[in-house]
């Protein structure tokens, strides 16, 4: 396919809908885990402009930074700091409104303000986390839950 990528204005869900085949589009196909992972990445960014947006990968026994868009960022977070540590323990997306009240946040931008975290799960392990913010507080609900939930279904992690 061309590597142009369509931008929808509209509202959360309708630009959520414009995206998700484009992404389908992107990553059918390429086997590779970084090349998808970095696509993502952009793709959201350039639909939804947020902060930060980027993946982590656990290797050995902690999160390592991988593909993103955004401001440089922490390299190593351990199982149950933070945000991203935690969504990792309990392998459950975490949605979090506003960053200065979730006990333990990392602070990698001073600009962000609120956060969601997804695990990303094979063979019932959590072997990576897509991790979003935003500089709005209470920026993310159950409609980015459910669609960035079913883009990282579509990820065949090989690292
Ligand atoms: N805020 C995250 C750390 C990663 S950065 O936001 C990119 C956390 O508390 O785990």
């Amino acid at each position: 396919m061309a590597e142009d990528l369509t931008i929808t204005e509209g509202s959360k869900e309708e630009r959520y809908q414009a995206l998700l085949p484009q992404i389908k589009a992107l990553i059918e196909g390429e086997p590779d885990t970084i090349a998808n992972l970095a696509n993502i990445s952009a793709a959201l960014k350039e639909q939804f402009n947020w902060l930060w947006i980027g993946f982590y990968l656990v290797k050995n026994n902690e999160l390592v930074l991988g593909p993103f868009q955004g401001p440089v960022a922490c390299t190593r977070i351990k199982k149950g700091r933070g945000v991203c540590g935690t969504a990792w323990e309990k392998a459950a997306t975490l949605v979090v409104p506003d960053v200065e009240k979730f006990p333990g946040h990392i602070a990698c931008s001073s600009l962000s303000r609120s956060e969601i975290v997804l695990p990303v799960i094979h063979n019932e392990e959590v072997v990576a986390v897509l991790d979003v913010d935003s500089v709005l507080l209470n920026d993310f609900d159950d409609t980015d839950k459910k669609y960035l939930e079913e883009i990282i279904s579509w990820i065949a992690i090989s690292v």
